[in-house]
């Protein structure tokens, strides 16, 4: 519902869109369209955090691998290596599980946290734009989304 009053307090821009898409919806790979998506528990840190982490901001979508046809790995969730073509090459999602030598099990909550909220990893590097771009998105998260989505990653089993 904010969403749709969001949208209804945008302003009205007059502009005819011609083209049309080709896409042979529905779009059979992501299964059929999502009817609904249930409240999470209010008193589980690492359940709400799979909500934001899921179906809000597609955390899982991007660093889950690949399979052929626009599917994701999900015995191997958060373990990474889905490419992003970005200006200059190509970036790679990471593996944000709590594997300790390739995810984010050393990280501290704080470096995990000014990735979200300022593209930057662990060791300084400003990150590519898909995630990057999207820090002034995720800079207005609360301190409590903040703590239950680093509760929830922390869950992740280690993917090596
Ligand atoms: C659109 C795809 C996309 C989305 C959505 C996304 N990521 Fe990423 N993420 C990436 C890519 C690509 C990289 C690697 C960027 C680079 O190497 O410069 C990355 C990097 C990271 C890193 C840095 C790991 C490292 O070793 O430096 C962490 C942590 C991370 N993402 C966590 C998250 C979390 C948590 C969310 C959800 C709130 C999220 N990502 C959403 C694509 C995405």
């Amino acid at each position: 519902m904010a969403m749709v009053a969001y949208l209804r307090a945008v302003l009205p821009v007059e502009h005819a869109v011609t083209e049309r898409s080709t896409y042979p919806f529905p779009l059979t790979p992501y299964g059929p369209p999502v009817a609904g998506v249930p409240d999470p528990p209010d008193d589980d840190p690492v359940a709400r955090g799979a909500y934001l982490a899921g179906p809000l901001a597609h955390c899982i979508d991007c660093h889950t691998p690949p399979l052929p046809g626009e599917r994701r790995d999900w015995s191997r969730i958060g373990a990474g290596g889905v490419p992003f073509e970005v200006p200059g090459g190509v970036a790679v999602s990471r593996n944000i599980t709590s594997s300790k030598e390739y995810g984010i099990k050393d990280w501290t909550d704080e470096q995990i946290i000014r990735v979200l909220t300022q593209g930057i990893s662990a060791d300084g590097r400003r990150l590519a734009p898909p995630m990057s771009g999207r820090a002034s998105i995720w800079a207005q998260l609360t301190e409590r989304d903040e703590h239950d989505l680093v509760a929830y990653l922390r869950s992740l089993p280690p993917q090596e």
